[in-house]
């Protein structure tokens, strides 16, 4: 059985983009797979955050990891910060990483971006992220592409320390999502679906009701032409509508493109008003069942305990290979 591990960031609604490039394939994967799943709490506070507001998204997210299918009997979900491992291995890994590979980080540059400085957090969030991922052994790191870069620094820096001390770290491979796996804003196909952005008929978010999510979609940004074509670089509306239409549906684009032959724009999105609102109306279900249950905690507590015992082992290793401590 390989390890796999992921995380999501407890900010804000978890959309379409999350669930079709991140969320989907980890229930998939706890099927046989030995699953971790991370809710990273110490990720979101690059940004400034409001605390009461950080606590109700960390509990918001945990429910929806369950809503959409994690079981806790067969995977480990837990928070970041519950685990101090985490932080622990973040600053070992920070002497073991460049200034230079991470000013290179395309997330870096985007959020640091015309702003007068940029927090210390934000530049080495890359090497935070890569401790969460070798602190655990992890063979396979499911994310959305927008990771690549990241998922690429954190093999460099195991393989160089595994190079320069004795073998301490399992290099991990990231898996990519391809159908659906860069799902992009509604209202400007060019960008990725956010969380961040301040239309909020450019996302779909999974606890959204059914105007919201009519709305949004019969809004989206398509084109002239009037055919329904898979075809990103000149109908990338079109297609982003397409590339969800098929994630929820299970239909290529090509049997998409034979059903709405000679039909507009109109009715295709209607359809995919309806898909998406079948998607995801037993997700709110059990997500409302549980987000403010006893079980919700249990789980969360249950897990960073089995995490923690997994972390320990790896902390004792590193310390041993570095030669920090006492024996
Ligand atoms: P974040 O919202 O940045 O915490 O992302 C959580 C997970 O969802 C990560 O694995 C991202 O790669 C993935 N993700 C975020 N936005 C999108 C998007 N628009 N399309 C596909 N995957 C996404
Ligand atoms: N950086 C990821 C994102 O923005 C979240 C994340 C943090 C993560 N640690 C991780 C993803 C470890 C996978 C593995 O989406």
């Amino acid at each position: 059985m390989a390890r796999v591990f992921s995380g999501v960031q407890p900010t804000g609604n978890i959309h379409l983009g999350n669930y079709l490039g991140a969320l989907k394939q980890f229930v998939e994967l706890q099927e046989d797979n030995e699953c971790i799943y991370c809710i990273v709490d110490e990720h979101a506070i690059t940004v400034p955050q409001d605390p009461k507001e950080l606590r109700e998204h960390i509990l918001d997210v945990a429910a929806l990891y369950l809503a959409i299918g994690i079981d806790p009997k067969k995977s480990i979900v837990f928070v970041q910060s519950q685990v101090s491992g985490h932080a622990e291995l973040g600053w070992v890994l920070c002497c073991q990483s460049y200034t230079g590979e991470l000013s290179r980080m395309t997330q870096f540059k985007d959020k640091s971006k015309n702003k007068e400085s940029a927090g210390t957090g934000l530049f080495t969030y890359p090497v935070l992220m890569a401790a969460d991922i070798l602190l655990y052994d992890t063979d396979i790191v499911p994310v959305g592409n927008d990771q690549k870069q990241h998922i690429e620094l954190c093999r460099d820096i195991a393989q160089r320390i595994n190079n320069k001390y004795k073998k301490t770290f399992v290099v991990p491979e990231g898996r990519f999502l391809k159908a659906g796996a860069r799902v992009m804003a509604l209202d400007d196909p060019t960008k990725k679906m956010s969380k961040s952005a301040e239309n909020v008929h450019s996302r779909v978010s999974l606890l959204d009701d059914e105007n919201k999510i009519k709305k949004s979609i019969m809004k989206a940004t398509t084109d002239s032409e009037g055919v329904i074509r898979y075809d990103v670089e000149n109908k990338p509306g079109v297609s982003n509508l397409m590339s969800i239409y098929s994630a929820l549906s299970g239909m290529s684009f090509e049997d998409i493109e034979k059903k709405y032959e000679g039909c507009g724009y109109g009715d295709f999105k209607k359809d995919l008003v309806q898909i998406t609102i079948d998607a995801l109306k037993p997700i709110k279900e059990r997500y409302e069942e549980i987000r403010h249950s006893d079980y919700l905690i249990e789980v969360l507590k249950d897990g960073a305990r089995r995490a923690d015992e997994i972390a320990q082992k790896t902390m004792a290793r590193v310390r041993e290979n570095f030669g920090l401590g006492i024996k």
